[in-house]
C-alpha cells in the first residue's frame, strides 16, 4: 500500500517557485530520504506533507485519501523540528505528553505511551528535568520522542541531527534506523548532508531548484547518477570531474594534447566527442608495471588513518585518488594510476551522464 502520495505538488512564495511539479509515491515501511542543498525546497516539502504550508497546487495523499485541505491536527502525521521546539517550562515528561494530552488521550494510555517511548530512546532517566538541564543530543531525543509517542501514519523529520556534533549524529543515525525498524512506519526525512542520506535511507529523493533531480535506491544514485550534479552530491571526498575527450568511437580518452589512455571498447560513449568524465576517488589506484596509465605529479597528501588520499596533477588537471595508506609516494612524485574505467561515469555538455556503448 501506498502510505503517501504526493501528485504534481507546485508552491510558489510570491515571486519563488519553491517546489515544481513534485510527484512521488512512497510504500508503506519506507524510509525515504529527501535531500540537496540549501534552498532546494526540502523543508517546503516537508511542511506541505506536514499540513503546516499550503501548497499552491497538486494534490496529497496518506493512506489513499485526499489530505490536501485538512488542518495539520487531522492528517495523523507526526513531525519532528530541526529546532527540537520544546517547551522549556514542561518537564521531558510532559514535553512528550503534550500531543497526547491535547488530543484527551486516557492518563493511563498517556503513561504507558511516554514510558515507551522514553524506553525506546533511552531517555527514562531525565523524565522529571526541564529541556535546560539536557544535552544537545538529549534534547534531540526529547524531540523524536515528541512525536514517535503517537501512533501516526507518517513520521517526519527536518533535519533532526544537524545541531549535534559528528560524534553524535553517527551514533544518533544508527538508533533512528533501529527505531525506524522497531516502529515500522513509514518515515520521510529531510537532510543536507550526503552521508545521512546515504546510510540511513532505503530511497533517496534528490531535489534541486525545487524539482525531483534523481529518485532510488543509495547505490543506484551513487553508481548510476543521473547527472552531474547528483554524482558531485554523493560521495566524499566527491567524484572528481575531468575534461576529456573520446576518440576513435570511445577507444580513446585524451586528457589533452599528449595524454591519452585507450580503453576497452563499450567503456565509454560510443559518440566522439567532449565530456567529462567522472571518477570517483576509490576507483584510482597505483598502476601495475607496464599496464595502461595516467600519469601525473603527487600534489597534496592527506593521510585519514585507513587511507591515503593524494591530490595528483594530470596535465592541467587535477585528480583525487583513494590510495592504500602505506603505498609510500610522496609529495612531488611521478606516479602512475590505473582507473577502473567500466565504473567511471561521463557527462554531456548538459551535465547529463551518457551511458557507455553497449559491448561489441
Ligand atoms: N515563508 C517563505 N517566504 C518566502 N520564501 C520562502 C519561504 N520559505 C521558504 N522560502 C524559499 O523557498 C525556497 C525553498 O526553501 P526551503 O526552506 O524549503 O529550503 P530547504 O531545502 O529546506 O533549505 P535548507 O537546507 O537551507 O533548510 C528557498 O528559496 C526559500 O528562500
Ligand atoms: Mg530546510
Amino acid at each position: 500500500m501506498a502510505d503517501l502520495e504526493l501528485a504534481n505538488i507546485e508552491k510558489h512564495y510570491g515571486a519563488v517557485h519553491a517546489v515544481r511539479d513534485v510527484s512521488l509515491t512512497v510504500q508503506s515501511g519506507a524510509f525515504v530520504v529527501l535531500v540537496g542543498p540549501s534552498g532546494c525546497g526540502k523543508s517546503t516539502l516537508l511542511r506541505a506533507i506536514a499540513g503546516l504550508e499550503d501548497i499552491t497546487s497538486g494534490d496529497i495523499r496518506i493512506g489513499g485519501q485526499s489530505v490536501t485541505r485538512l488542518a495539520p491536527r487531522a492528517r495523523n502525521v507526526a513531525m519532528v523540528f530541526q529546532s527540537y521546539a520544546l517547551y522549556p517550562y514542561l518537564t521531558v515528561y510532559e514535553n512528550i505528553a503534550f500531543g497526547l494530552r491535547a488530543r484527551g488521550e486516557p492518563e493511563q494510555r498517556l503513561d504507558e505511551r511516554v514510558r515507551w517511548a522514553a524506553d525506546t530512546l533511552s531517555i527514562t532517566d531525565y523524565l522529571e528535568r526541564h529541556p535546560r538541564e539536557l544535552s544537545g543530543g538529549q534534547r534531540q531525543r526529547v524531540a523524536i520522542g515528541r512525536a514517535i509517542v503517537r501512533e501516526a501514519d507518517l513520521y517526519l523529520f527536518d533535519e533532526p541531527l544537524s545541531n549535534l556534533d559528528a560524534k553524535l549524529r553517527d551514533g544518533m543515525r544508527e538508533e533512528l534506523k533501529r527505531l525506524h525498524a522497531r516502529l515500522g512506519r513509514t518515515f520521510i526525512y529531510v537532510t543536507h548532508d550526503q552521508i545521512e542520506a546515504m546510510t540511513l535511507a532505503d530511497r533517496i529523493v534528490l531535489l534541486r531548484d525545487g524539482m525531483i533531480e534523481q529518485d532510488g535506491t543509495p547505490l543506484e544514485l551513487f553508481e548510476e547518477p543521473a547527472s552531474r550534479f547528483v554524482a558531485g552530491f554523493l560521495g566524499s571526498p566527491p567524484m572528481n570531474m575531468l575534461n576529456v575527450r573520446l576518440a576513435e568511437a570511445g577507444k580513446q580518452i585524451h586528457l589533452s594534447q599528449d595524454l591519452m589512455l585507450p580503453i576497452a571498447g563499450g567503456a565509454a560513449p560510443a559518440q566522439d566527442g567532449e565530456y567529462v568524465w567522472g571518477i570517483r576517488p576509490e576507483q584510482v589506484r597505483l598502476a601495475e608495471a607496464g599496464a595502461p596509465a595516467l600519469k601525473g605529479t603527487v600534489d597534496v597528501l592527506q593521510p585519514t588513518g585507513s587511507r591515503l588520499l593524494a591530490t595528483v596533477l594530470i596535465g592541467a588537471q587535477k585528480l583525487t585518488a583513494e590510495l592504500d595508506a602505506h603505498c609510500g609516494v610522496s609529495p612531488g612524485q611521478e606516479i602512475a594510476l590505473s582507473v577502473a574505467i567500466s565504473r567511471t561515469v561521463f557527462f554531456d555538455g548538459e551535465g547529463r551522464r551518457v551511458g557507455p556503448a553497449t559491448a561489441g
